[in-house]
């Protein structure tokens, strides 16, 4: 039994992203562009009164995205007509596979719109499978009770329960998790598996260290991590087996080798991006 401890930790970076959107950027910036298999984990921060910011039509290649909200709702559609709103607690796992293109717009309301967006990569088997969605939504997500902690599990088991999102190359663990107590709380992840911890409220302590909100903590390879925090300290805490392959990326494509990307960007420059394969 190894206890994993905080390797570094990396407050988010405000940073611009699609249109008129400030988000706060943890990993995909340039001293933390790759976690394998993570390529990016934004905190999307939209003020009710931003009017037409967003994330309009663009294209992915090669990875996944995954959202999950905090409060308000976005609306996601794209070029085949897929379609849908997704509000507080809910979370879309989209593999864009070979080829998306769609947008992802706030719905207009009384409240700010907070969520999060992480990139999860495929492994190069993979990059070109058809494009798939798995929206779940909060009433499908579990709730697992543990000593000390309630946690929302999107993906991956805990205490012999399974999350809502199956079938993923990387094996993830996504899980937003509040703590009950002021007492220690051990949760297990996957030795082998690159994890990190996310600040959404109150200061987790590991290791005597404090993670803060709006702060990623990368943490060391173990089977469990000890943590700590007041009763309502709030963090995501996400895992997923590593690749180990070489990363090629050029904006919303991700593949292998710059060869690739070429071939990516002659697809969509060409306007055969959907129907390539
Ligand atoms: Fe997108």
């Amino acid at each position: 039994m190894t206890a994993r401890t905080i390797d570094r930790l990396y407050p988010a970076v405000a940073t611009p992203e699609g249109q008129g959107v400030t988000v706060h950027r943890s990993i995909g910036r340039p001293d933390l562009s790759v976690l394998d298999p993570f390529l990016l984990l934004d905190e999307m921060v939209l003020p009710k009164d931003a009017k037409g910011a967003g994330f309009p039509e663009h294209p992915h290649r090669g990875f996944e995205t995954v959202t999950y909200m905090l409060s308000g709702r976005m609306e996601h559609g794209d070029r085949v007509g897929n379609h849908g709103v997704i509000g507080p607690g809910d979370a879309q796992w989209m593999t864009a596979g070979r080829g998306i293109i769609h947008s992802e717009m706030p719905v207009a309301s009384d409240e700010d719109v907070r969520g999060f967006q992480l990139w999860v990569n495929l492994p190069a088997a993979q990059k070109m499978i058809p494009p798939r969605y798995q929206d779940v939504s909060r009433d499908e997500i579990p709730t697992v009770k543990g000593e000390g902690f309630n946690a929302q599990l999107v993906a991956g088991s805990l205490l012999g329960e399974e999350g809502a999102v199956k079938d993923i190359a990387a094996r993830p663990f996504f899980a937003d998790i509040t703590l009950t107590s002021d007492a220690d709380v051990t949760l297990p992840v996957d030795a082998g598996h690159t994890a990190f911890l996310y600040g959404i409220q109150g200061d987790i302590i590991v290791g005597g260290e404090a993670v803060p909100a709006r702060t990623l903590a990368v943490l060391s390879d173990g089977d469990h991590v000890n943590v700590r925090g007041k009763a309502g300290t709030r963090f995501l805490m996400i895992a997923g087996k590593p690749n180990n392959e070489p990363v090629a990326r050029y904006g919303p494509f991700v593949m292998n080798t710059r060869e690739e990307i070429m071939a990516t960007i002659d697809d969509w420059n060409k306007g055969r991006f959907l129907s390539a394969s």
